[in-house]
């Protein structure tokens, strides 16, 4: 018997079948419950959430501990979709063994697969979390976390020979086993490249549609972020404007008195409804 929620074989096995795979970030309860009442495939609780939602310039500063406070949030959602989990800049990098300890605190707080950053050198990692039962997705092209290397948040594989490293970083992390791969901000043709290059399903970020699917931060196609959004980011809502809409009218409507109005006020029993004139007070005809 199926329970119908997502694993990583099924998206594993998603490769070049339509629909393509649909991930979307999510790093609380509320936005992974609207990421799977969409219909998304996987959600994702990014490190993005360092940027997003807890201010941070970068994904740098994000440590093991808060990853799992928001994976936790994730969890208690209950989604259909896979939850998989970044793991922190840091928290792989040290040793293998290293690498299986942080990955098993994301899995106790509830992720059913990481998502790390990196090719070939990455390999050692993926084998000691797959001999942990651990699901691994990978991640090459703009990995953020490599942003002082790359020199900023730049479009990679422009050059040739960037572009067939990112090939070949993913054939590597194929061949290691990862179930699924994010290509970030690459050119369309290095993306469609790689898409045929592996045998698993490769899920793009501003690398065209030949993908096997396509991700974006949750909080970029509500209109949530601050600041210019990259071209791949299409925005279907402005909900900080929105809110700030909203919140705007509840300033208005206490500062004139408006809020709250008697039916949103709670009464003690016999007392009378407001207005109701004194008792002893003649009718009004009779004053
Ligand atoms: O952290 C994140 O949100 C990501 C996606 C952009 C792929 O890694």
């Amino acid at each position: 018997m199926t329970s119908g929620r997502v694993t990583s074989d099924a998206i594993r096995g998603r490769k070049g079948q339509p629909p393509p795979i649909v991930m979307l970030t999510a790093y609380d309860t509320p936005t992974a419950r609207i990421a799977d009442a969409a219909g998304a495939d996987v959600v994702l609780v990014g490190d993005s959430v360092a940027m997003v939602v807890l201010g941070h310039p970068d994904t740098l500063q994000l440590g093991i501990e808060e990853m799992s406070h928001h994976v936790a949030a994730v969890a208690r959602a209950r989604p259909r979709a896979l939850i998989v989990a970044d793991m922190p800049w840091l928290s792989y990098h040290l040793s293998p063994a290293d690498a299986v300890a942080n990955a098993g605190r994301l899995v106790r707080a509830g992720a059913e697969a990481v998502k790390i950053e990196g090719g070939r050198v990455r390999v050692p990692v993926v084998a000691a979390l797959l001999d942990a039962q651990i699901p691994v997705m990978g991640h090459v092209g703009l990995t953020p976390q490599s942003q002082h290397v790359f020199g900023g948040y730049r479009v990679q594989g422009r050059d040739p020979a960037v572009a067939e490293a990112i090939v070949a970083d993913a054939r590597a992390l194929d061949d290691a086993g990862c179930f699924a791969l994010v290509v970030e901000c690459v050119p369309r043709d290095v993306g469609a490249l790689v898409t045929r290059s592996v045998s698993m399903p490769v899920v793009g970020i501003g690398a065209g549609p030949e993908c096997d699917g396509q991700v974006l931060v949750l909080h970029d196609l509500l209109g949530l972020s601050a600041g210019p959004s990259p071209r791949f980011v299409r925005r279907y809502a402005s909900l900080e404007s929105d809110a700030v809409k909203a919140a705007t009218a509840f300033v208005e409507d206490v500062q004139a008195g408006r809020f709250p109005s008697d039916d949103e006020s709670y009464h003690s029993p016999g007392t009378p409804p407001p207005g109701t004139p004194p008792p002893g007070t003649p009718p009004p005809d009779a004053r």
